[in-house]
């Protein structure tokens, strides 16, 4: 078994073994690393900008680099242990998909599985092992830019969709040849970095942590992902990377998770200036004993713990768990069997049947947010003017994160929109200009495609101003003043401030930043092919001035529900209410919710492990077939703690013809009530909760039920 051949190998190690598994280096040069190669001194490494020497997007490099490796960590080492290499694959490898916002958006576990599992497959073809994603740090504050890798701000969508990641990331058995270890990251609470600004302190409470934002790992965890990153916060005062409670009580412990802990970059080296180490010594220390198992780049390990062990100062036995889960992870991928890079190789260059994946993950990302009518536009539409800085963009519209996609192989809007309207297309492409304006006149109607460069949003890049970026507002204002139709695409890894935007538009889509197949998922929803179908997996606020809002907002003393106006304590100067709520989404035909219904007679009682089955019809009214996500939330209105005004609780999606009428059936039981009380364990209580099923977090048909457990 596996535990046996562990065991074997551990009983076999040198304290100087030992150490190495716990040691990764950035880009291995395998000329540079042979001697620690050889004596099995590198456990991991991560790819993170490429390969030896030479242009990272050259093909083969990375899978020959690694390969090289490979073969020196095996052929040179005592014990032959196989190094185990990862990436940021985040969103596609080759084919890039829509970024994980973008995914979110669209509500579909089966979809987001099929784009994780073509991306493990593109990827082992250049050696990679490993990716540190799932991104499950719930995200209510877009002027975090790593909001643009997250999967929102719900721990049941973000939940979700990250075990559908880990799916399709590590299949049924990450030895499958084709798949890969995925990682949840970062835990915890990164997603409340003080002001959005990365890498900053987060002050929460455990009950917040439990009740919200642990969630998502645990649900991530029960899906068997095989690894989980340290986050680079602290959480009241304690670093992650040394918060020996979660990390060790909680997530190993509590949660039985028994796979790799694995440092952020530098996160241990990084104690040191949050100021609870005095030296790389002592950070190791701390970090071993809370539960990092693997040092990601900081040298922390491998230049202290042989030492830290020999002195006492840390039990051997703490060592021997963090090998023993990193050795397993190797077998259990299948890397001591199978530890090269494939021959013969294969090409990972998109295929028709990658392009079909990532254009439909496009489709599902695009959110159509205001739409007077002026969408689709008839094939038939006269001259259609496409303006503003992405209309002939190429890796702009990758997003975060892509180390592997190639600009030529994106589909530009510029591209597929003369593919469809030959002459009848004007392009006035790049900057906003006065010749724009001018080709206004000289269209039917203005395509505006607008928004954030990907380096305005991912790691390290926040903001203090959600607005669109600087000039584009007012250009966007001077294309309006000319009265001929306005659709607006927004291309962004944040919530935007779109206010003014929809003011000025005839119709608003947010797109996210779409991968390779931009172009062509953009002209399919805008000439109707495709009805938009997204739904927004974080909240829009009005302005920066209203951050933080989210759809957890909890009771005070003076807000009772949050849709009603005049609430005490709020603004003085605006609404307090989002611009477009949480699961907000149009289509190009339009729904009506009927009453909700419950199976249990006139008082819907939920005891034990009993199932409720809950019923919304829904019509579709318009003229034209649509998809309709119907989100199920609740309310708790009584517990031991102050509960989310609203939270999502489950979603289903209909796909009605014109006239249609389907119905969203849910099956309810008192553990999705379930949540952390006073004293931090787990509870459901005895009373009522209200459900609310619509089309958004703010709307809807509910009734209520009660829960006796
Ligand atoms: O995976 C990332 C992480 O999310 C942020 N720091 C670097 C890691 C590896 O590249």
């Amino acid at each position: 078994s596996t535990t046996e051949r562990v065991d074997l190998l551990l009983a076999q190690m040198t304290l100087a073994e030992k150490v190495g598994q716990t040691h990764q280096v950035a880009n291995i040069h395998p000329d540079d690393d042979a001697a620690l190669l050889a004596e099995g001194r590198i456990g991991s490494s991560l790819f993170a900008s490429g390969a030896t020497g030479g242009n990272e997007r050259d093909e083969g490099v990375l899978a020959s680099n690694i390969d090289a490796a490979q073969r020196h960590a095996i052929e040179g080492s005592r014990l032959g242990i196989p190094v185990l290499f990862g990436r940021d694959v985040i969103h596609g490898h080759r084919t890039v998909c829509p970024i994980p916002l973008g995914l979110a958006a669209s509500f579909d576990e089966v979809l987001v599985e099929e784009v994780a599992a073509l991306a493990a497959y593109e990827a082992v073809v250049d050696g990679v092992a490993w990716t540190f994603a799932p991104m499950v740090d719930l995200s209510e504050e877009p002027r975090w830019g790593r909001v643009a890798e997250s999967l929102g701000e719900t721990p049941v969508l973000s939940g979700r969709l990250a075990a559908a990641m880990v799916r399709g990331f590590q299949g049924a058995d990450p030895s499958d040849p084709d798949r890969i270890a995925a990682c949840a990251k970062h835990f915890a609470g990164y997603g409340l970095s003080a002001g959005g600004r990365d890498y900053d302190t987060v002050s929460v409470g455990e009950n917040t942590l439990r009740n919200l934002h642990l969630r998502p790992f645990r649900t991530a965890v029960d899906a068997g992902v095989t690894t989980v990153m340290a986050a680079f916060n602290d959480v009241d005062g304690t670093p992650m990377h040394a918060h020996r409670h979660l990390l060790r009580d909680v997530l190993k412990g509590e949660w039985g998770f028994d796979g790799v802990v694995v440092a952020d970059w530098n996160g241990i080296g990084q104690l040191i200036h949050q100021g609870v180490a005095a030296d790389l010594r002592e950070a190791s220390q701390l970090a071993i004993e809370a539960g990092v198992d693997l040092d990601m780049c900081s040298g922390a390990y491998a230049a202290h713990l042989a030492d830290l062990v020999e002195s006492g100062e840390v039990a051997e036995s703490l060592l021997d768990d963090a090998v023993r889960r990193v050795l397993t992870l190797k077998f259990r991928l299948g890397l001591f069997d199978r530890p090269y890079v494939g021959e013969p190789p294969r090409s990972n260059a998109p295929t028709e049947a990658s392009r079909s994946t990532a254009l439909r993950a496009a489709h599902a990302s695009h959110v159509l947010v205001s739409n007077n009518g002026v969408l689709p536009l008839a094939a038939d539409t006269g001259t259609v003017h496409l303006t503003g800085p992405y209309a002939e963009a190429a890796e702009e519209l990758f997003g975060t994160w892509t180390l592997d996609g190639r600009g030529e192989d994106v589909v530009a809007p510029a591209t597929a929109f003369r593919v469809r309207l030959g002459e009848r297309l004007l392009v006035s492409d790049g900057r906003f200009s006065d010749r724009a304006v001018q080709q206004v006149r000289n269209a039917d109607v203005t395509v505006a495609v607008v928004g954030e460069h990907p380096w305005r949003s991912g790691e390290a890049n926040s903001v203090t101003d959600i607005g669109l970026p600087a000039g584009q507002l007012e250009h966007l204002r001077q294309l309006s003043r000319i009265g001929k139709p306005l659709v607006v695409v927004v291309y962004t890894g944040r919530p935007l401030e779109l206010g003014d935007v929809m003011d000025l538009a005839d119709a608003v889509l947010v797109v996210w930043h779409p991968g390779v197949e931009a172009g062509n998922a953009l002209a399919d929803i805008v000439f109707g092919d495709v009805a938009p179908h997204g739904r927004l997996p974080m909240t829009f606020p009005r302005t920066t001035g209203h951050i933080p809002t989210s759809t957890h907002q909890r009771p005070t003393g003076r807000l009772i529900e949050l849709h009603e106006e005049g609430q005490q304590g709020r603004y003085l100067d605006d609404q307090v209410f989002p611009r477009l709520p949480f699961g907000y989404g149009l289509s190009y035909t339009s729904f009506e919710y009927g009453e909700l219904r419950i199976s249990g007679g006139s008082s819907p009682t939920l005891s034990g492990d009993a199932e409720l089955v809950v019923e919304v019809d829904v019509t579709n009214t318009g003229e034209r077939a649509g998809r309709e996500v119907v989100q199920l939330s609740f309310r708790d209105p009584v517990a031991q703690v102050t509960r989310p005004l609203t939270e999502l609780v489950d979603w289903a999606v209909l796909d009605l013809a014109p006239g249609e009428k389907g119905t969203a059936t849910f099956t309810v039981r008192a553990d999705q009530f379930a949540y952390f009380g006073r004293d931090n364990t787990l509870r459901v209580d005895a009373g009522e909760i209200t459900l609310v099923a619509g089309p958004d977090a703010l709307h809807g048909s509910r009734l209520s039920l009660t829960v006796a457990p």
